[in-house]
């Protein structure tokens, strides 16, 4: 692993404390003061609604956004799992002209009914992660649905990967995570070129394509009959009737391919697998055991409801009831109720830990480094500009109709939030998107920024053993130079009288082959949260991870890999008695994180922290 000769090639022009071998997850314990006044949090968020504020008004950030902001109805609001109060953060326009005028609402707040569009395909998985044993998520679809095991059958004998879809080999789990190649949509509910033409007779024409035997398209879709009424009350069994001989669009599990399709599936497979309805499931699984008042599985009828839910363009639309599709997209709810449920997935509320741990992982990537998918997460990586750490941000965006939202959840952070928007124009779904961009470039810095400080106050000191014959003191700081490298530094280090933090330092950094060799210096190793278990016992484990400036990463894939991968290369190599010689042991106050002792776990010492 030393001495790549090679290596020479690559010594670094510049050496930004960007590329470390940075360790995935928080570089600081989660913040915990989001809402009050001297929270950096807070006052970001501030900037954020001021700037609204500004652009509603015709300033602030231009024209267009000011027109598209002018033109949505929203409301946004965060939760952060240690400040009761972030729940204060919140933001709400009323656009009065883009309202119905005579039903629903005329002034939102964090109660307002939305329609929360496709943020219900996360709703209908949390469903699913709650009530499904984890074997059924491997189920294949064909146990669920006898169509599509026919279908398969019948094209056993010259199966055809580009015409038959492989029903038998896609698991429920596939469809949570649009990995089953399946189509987005199926005949009758979507914007298909055949509906549209029921309309418009001339666009066949139009796009030149070739007439169809209605005998056929009749007899293959059972729910093309209940077409034209106002809601499609045909069963789950007859729309997988419709798509069972569907082409597929990728074979199963090879790539993403965002279906709503997959979604009412999903719902059918739920309520099969359980043998709940899915508003059973719902209701059961989630809505009740966290209070949720104000979610809905099916369109508020209750007048009441009505008078407090967005209606952006008329009842029939906004309050549209296609049963089969709730689970993609048919779920009613509010900033409030769904903040709610965003705090219980970080908290793992209504899951085990470990369960919602495996949860928040990437299923597939997609053709950008920026963006990658699970079940159905859409995982955003934010870079960080000086220190160049990436925050995963766990999200679902909801859009459709009138209406658009999005779910936040950032665990490195412990924090989330919500927005929920509409509009009878096509503006909506920009207009949100566009406040989450304003929200994540000004949360991010100030909720690292946050957590620094925090960790400053917290954790930093001078720790000693309690034994005052014994020479061993330990010395934490919080760097807010060196380009924000994130993490704890040890200034000093001394065990039972031997000087200890330059050699753990070298011996670290040793373990990254570089030529030359970086000075190793203590400030190039840094200690980064591992094990967090602050409720229970006030314990918080740090690990080191390296800070080795190994120059950019494209064009040398495999040689920066040690150097840009601790994971591999330097986590848990040394060790003393199976314990490793780089963890530290926290013990603090479970209510406001501040420090007692530390315990350098190999070292058997408990060192208390000098006020
Ligand atoms: C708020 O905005 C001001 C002006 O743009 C900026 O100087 C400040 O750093 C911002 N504060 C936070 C916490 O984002
Ligand atoms: C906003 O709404 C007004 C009034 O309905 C309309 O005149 C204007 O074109 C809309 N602007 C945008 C960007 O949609
Ligand atoms: C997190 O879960 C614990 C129980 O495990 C509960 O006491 C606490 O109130 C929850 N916190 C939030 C913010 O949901
Ligand atoms: C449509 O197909 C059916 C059989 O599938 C056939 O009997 C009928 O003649 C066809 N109609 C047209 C107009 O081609
Ligand atoms: C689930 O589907 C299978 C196969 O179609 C069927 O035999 C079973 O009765 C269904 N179970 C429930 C609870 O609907
Ligand atoms: C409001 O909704 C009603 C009932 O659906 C509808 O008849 C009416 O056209 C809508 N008004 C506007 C301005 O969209
Ligand atoms: C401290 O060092 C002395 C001298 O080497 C040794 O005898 C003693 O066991 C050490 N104590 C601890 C707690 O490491
Ligand atoms: C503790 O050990 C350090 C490092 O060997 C030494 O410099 C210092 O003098 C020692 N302190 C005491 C009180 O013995």
């Amino acid at each position: 692993m030393r001495a790549l000769n090679f290596a020479l090639a690559f010594i670094p022009l510049f050496t930004p404390a960007a590329l470390g071998g940075r360790l995935p997850g928080p570089s600081y314990p989660a913040p915990r003061d989001i809402s009050s006044d001297s929270s950096l949090v807070a006052s970001s968020w501030k900037n954020v609604t001021t700037t609204l504020d500004k652009t509603l008004s015709g300033g602030g950030i231009g024209d267009v956004a000011s027109a598209l902001l002018k033109n949505t109805t929203f409301s946004m609001g965060m939760f952060s799992l240690h400040d009761e109060d972030a729940q204060s953060l919140q933001y709400h326009h009323t656009a009065l002209s883009n309202l119905n005028g005579t039903y629903g609402t005329k002034k939102v707040d964090s109660d307002t009914i939305y329609r929360i569009a496709s943020i219900s395909k996360l709703i209908t998985t949390y469903a699913g992660m709650v009530e499904l044993h984890e074997k059924d998520w491997n189920t294949p679809l064909t146990d669920i649905y006898p169509a599509l095991k026919e279908f398969v059958k019948k094209t056993a004998v010259d199966f055809d990967a580009v015409q038959d879809i492989e029903w038998d080999k896609i698991a429920v789990g596939d469809i949570a995570s649009h990995i089953g190649g399946i189509p987005r949509l199926g005949l009758p509910i979507s914007s298909d070129f055949l509906i549209r033409s029921l309309v418009d007779p001339t666009l066949l024409d139009t796009w030149g394509l070739p007439p169809l035997n209605e005998t056929d398209i009749i007899a293959q879709y059972p729910c093309l009959q209940s077409l034209g009424s106002e809601s499609l009350k045909c069963s789950i069994e007859e729309y997988v009737q419709g798509i069972a001989s569907n082409l597929p669009r990728y074979q199963p599990a090879a790539s993403p391919l965002y279906s709503d399709s997959g979604f009412f599936l999903l719902g059918g497979a739920l309520a099969n697998l359980t043998g709940m309805s899915m508003d059973d499931l719902y209701r059961k699984g989630i809505f009740e055991p966290l209070g949720l008042k104000n979610t809905l599985s099916s369109p508020p009828s209750d007048p009441k409801d009505i008078a407090r839910t967005v209606i952006a363009t008329d009842l029939a639309s906004d309050l549209r009831d296609l049963p089969i599709t709730t689970p993609s997209g048919g779920i009613y709810s509010t900033i409030n109720d769904l903040s709610k449920i965003g705090a219980s997935i970080l908290n793992s509320t209504l899951l085990p830990a470990e369960k919602t741990r495996r949860w928040m992982k990437p299923v597939s990537f997609t053709g950008d480094l920026h963006y990658a998918l699970g079940r159905p997460w859409e995982i955003y990586r934010y870079e960080h500009k000086e220190s160049g750490v990436v925050t995963n941000i766990y999200t679902k965006l909801g859009d459709s109709g009138s209406y658009a939202g999005l779910l936040v959840l950032v665990p490195d952070f412990d924090i989330g939030f919500t927005i929920l928007g509409a509009s009878n124009g096509l503006v909506h779904t920009q207009a949100i998107q566009m406040v989450a961009d304003l929200l994540t470039n000004s949360l991010m810095p100030a909720l690292m920024t946050q957590a620094r400080h925090e960790a400053l106050v917290n954790l930093a000191g001078t720790y000693a053993a309690k034994d005052a014959d014994l020479n061993t003191t330990l010395t934490i700081s919080v760097p807010s130079a060196f380009k924000s490298a994130p993490g704890l530094v040890i200034t000093e280090w001394i065990s039972n009288g031997t000087d200890i933090k330059n050699q753990l330092a070298a011996a670290l950094i040793d373990l990254v082959p570089q030529i030359p060799a970086p000075a190793p210096s203590p400030n190039l190793v840094r200690l980064v949260p591992t094990i967090s278990d602050i409720v229970a016992t006030g314990q918080i484990a740090f690990q080191m991870e390296t800070v080795n400036p190994t120059g950019p990463i494209a064009g040398h894939l495999f040689t920066k890999m040690y150097g840009a991968g601790d994971w591999v290369s330097t986590i848990d190599q040394l060790v003393y008695h199976d314990i490793p010689i780089d963890e530290f042991v926290f013990h603090v106050d479970k209510k406001t994180g501040k420090a007692h002792t530390v315990t350098p776990s190999a070292y058997n010492v408990e060192l208390k922290r000098k006020s």
